[in-house]
């Protein structure tokens, strides 16, 4: 029964387990290393150590020692190549055991590294965007002074003028300068931070619909489908109707005549963001089978001033994604021609 039972744990857990015997020979894998080794288990058992991973002699070298002083170790972010010449990244933890009754001499576990790696990455993502806003922030207040000064003249040129078919010119200058000054506002993103009080989602994506529906022609359909036991969550609606508004407005854009965009909700259980684990996050999805996100643009569209569109200034995404963040959120994007999707995370 007991061995039934620990039998049924090493079968079913996610990461790696190897034991091997004193000689170090394979002992018994699990499924999971099955797959990650992609070979059977029965191909496997019998190979020694050496064979199994190539190029980490240091590793083998203290493996072996494990053994003699009865002490285990934890490597991190250890680079191994496996049999048939793949390399991966794992977290390695060794551990002897001491049991005379048993053959098996040693235990190895190996967590694969993906999870952790797109965890920073996504961190790194953020940082990279954070400092480009910052850049673009200074450079709008910069602009800003100068600009309120250049409309002032020109107000006043036009007050002084004596010729009546001179202030077209000076029209010029105003209404350019309000549009420069339009740019540069939205080049400065959210600078308020965000007034939380419980709102509903739906409420948010509902408001969003009605704005865009009435910006495009009927060709356009905007599906719903919704998850209406969500709860309300703690959050600034005007910055999430602005983040929603941004995303959906690029759907809209991306599609040629007719299409479908479809707003989606639901829960998403054990979800991480940032460094924060959640128990239960908000899932938003705006799905739309527009053309897609051109290939060489799809890395960086988060980024400010970046823009696939010859009259658009690249700052709907940025600004939303800061949006999201301030939330505690985070934005996500797959995108294939006829498919594009983007995935807004939020706490609950
Ligand atoms: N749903 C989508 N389908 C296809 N391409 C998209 C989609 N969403 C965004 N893009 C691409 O990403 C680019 C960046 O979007 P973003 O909203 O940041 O800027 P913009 O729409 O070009 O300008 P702005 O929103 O400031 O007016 C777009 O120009 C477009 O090329
Ligand atoms: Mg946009």
């Amino acid at each position: 029964m007991q061995t039934d039972i620990h039998k049924q744990i090493a079968e079913n857990l996610t990461t790696t387990v190897l034991m091997f015997n004193k000689d170090f020979r394979l002992e018994y894998i699990n499924p999971a290393g099955e797959m990650l080794f992609e070979i059977s288990a029965r191909r496997l058992k019998g190979l020694s150590i050496d064979e199994l991973f190539l190029d980490v002699e240091k590793m083998i070298e203290r493996v072996k020692k494990v053994v003699q002083n009865a002490q285990g170790f934890t490597e991190r972010e250890l680079q191994i190549t496996l049999p048939d010449a793949r390399t991966i990244d794992v977290d390695c933890v060794v551990t002897p055991i001491n049991d005379p009754n048993i053959a098996n001499a040693l235990l190895i576990e190996l967590i694969q590294m993906e999870r952790h790696l797109r965890i920073s990455r996504e961190g790194n993502q953020l940082t990279q965007h954070e400092l480009a806003r910052t850049v673009i922030r200074g450079l709008a207040h910069e602009i800003k002074n100068p600009l309120g000064g250049l409309r002032g003249a020109a107000q006043l040129l036009e007050k002084e003028l004596p010729n009546k078919a001179l202030k077209e010119y000076t029209g010029i200058i105003i209404g350019e300068a309000d549009r420069l000054q339009n740019l540069v506002d939205r080049m400065q993103g959210p600078t308020s931070l965000p007034q939380m009080e419980t709102i509903n989602i739906h409420q948010v994506l509902e408001h969003v619909r009605t704005l865009v529906t009435a910006e495009v022609s009927n060709n356009i359909t905007l599906v719903r489908d919704y998850d209406p036991s969500i709860p309300d969550i703690f959050a600034d609606q005007d910055q999430l109707i602005q983040a929603f508004l941004n995303i959906v407005r690029n759907a809209t854009q991306a599609i040629n005549e007719t299409g479908e965009i479809i707003l989606r909700t639901r829960t998403a259980r054990q979800f991480t963001i940032g460094q924060t684990r959640h128990k239960l996050v908000l899932q938003v999805d705006i799905i739309d089978n527009g053309s897609g996100i051109a290939p060489e643009l799809i890395k960086s569209i988060f980024y400010p001033m970046v823009t696939g569109r010859p009259e658009g200034t690249g700052l709907g995404l940025s600004i939303a994604q800061s949006l999201i963040n301030q939330h505690g959120g985070l934005i996500e994007c797959t995108s294939e021609p006829g498919q594009t999707r983007f995935t807004i995370l939020l706490p609950l």
